[in-house]
């Protein structure tokens, strides 16, 4: 069965885009069929695996039925790619008032999930309807965190707006898969770094998941170059780091 992951924060800059490719060709690399959605218009997750933003179709024309969602999907080294674009900007209120909104993901990605073992969508930094498709189309939300200040603005929004999703059954069956902490070396050793990991494991408890991403500077190098990281640099603690977090989400 097909797991569908939205890889959420509000806030920006906490690993999003970098965990939702590596843990996607972690995946990949475990032998699972992937597919890797950008759903945020800044384009990162579509310009690192090496996909043009002036392609001509992006996931806001499916969005908005102006192509088949199987017109915008790119293979690249193993892994499917679905590409954003700026259009998800200028085309986000057609889409927040149309009939479909909030749905629309989940019907085209239902679509094409029996091809794929997993599908990963990496979310914009901020609480629309982008971020709200990616929670009605998914199985499990998973929150990549930095220990840093400020790491919990937004959080409880987030956590809230997953309770009514489930409780208002527009997607009953949406799951808290777990929060990781990204880029985390120097944050780990610091008073309020830790103070942040062990409120997060209180209010949390066995939702913080047990890999943490160490800071690794060949996952910043590998998304200059425009590389996942086991193409980039197989043996860093980067790519040792999110192939331990791929194993723990799918043994979880
Ligand atoms: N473990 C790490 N070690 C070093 N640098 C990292 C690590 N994880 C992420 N980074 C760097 O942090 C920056 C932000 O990462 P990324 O773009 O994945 O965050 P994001 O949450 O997707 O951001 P946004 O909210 O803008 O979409 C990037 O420059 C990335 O290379
Ligand atoms: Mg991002």
């Amino acid at each position: 069965m097909t797991n569908v992951f939205a890889i959420v924060n509000a806030k920006g800059g906490v690993a999003k885009t970098t965990s939702t490719m590596n843990i996607g060709y972690a995946l990949n690399k475990l032998g699972k069929k992937v597919l890797l959605v950008d759903l945020d218009a800044q384009a990162n997750l579509t310009l690192t695996v090496g996909i043009r933003t002036d392609e001509s179709l992006n996931i806001s024309d499916a969005l908005t039925d102006g192509c088949k969602i199987t017109d915008i999907i790119h293979k690249v080294n193993g892994v499917d790619v679905i590409n954003s674009g700026r259009t998800l900007i200028e085309r986000e209120h057609t889409i927040s008032n149309s009939i479909t909104g909030a749905v629309k993901l989940k019907s085209l990605l239902k679509k094409i999930k029996d091809k794929y073992d997993y599908i990963l969508i990496d979310c914009p930094p901020s609480l629309g309807i982008y971020t709200v498709s990616a929670l009605v189309a998914c199985d499990s939300v998973y929150i990549p965190m930095v220990a840093e200040p400020y790491a919990w603005d937004g959080l409880s929004r987030l956590l809230e707006t997953i309770s009514i999703i489930k409780e208002e059954e527009i997607n009953p069956n949406i799951k808290l898969g777990g929060l990781f902490f990204t880029n985390n070396s120097k944050n780990a050793q610091t008073i309020l770094g830790k103070t942040i990991i062990s409120e997060a494991k209180e209010q949390l408890g066995e939702k913080v998941l047990k890999t943490t991403i160490r800071t690794n500077v060949s996952l910043n190098e590998s998304i200059a170059v425009k590389q996942n990281i086991y193409d980039y640099a197989p043996e860093s603690n980067g790519a040792k780091d999110y192939m331990k977090l791929a194993k723990e989400i799918i043994n979880s």
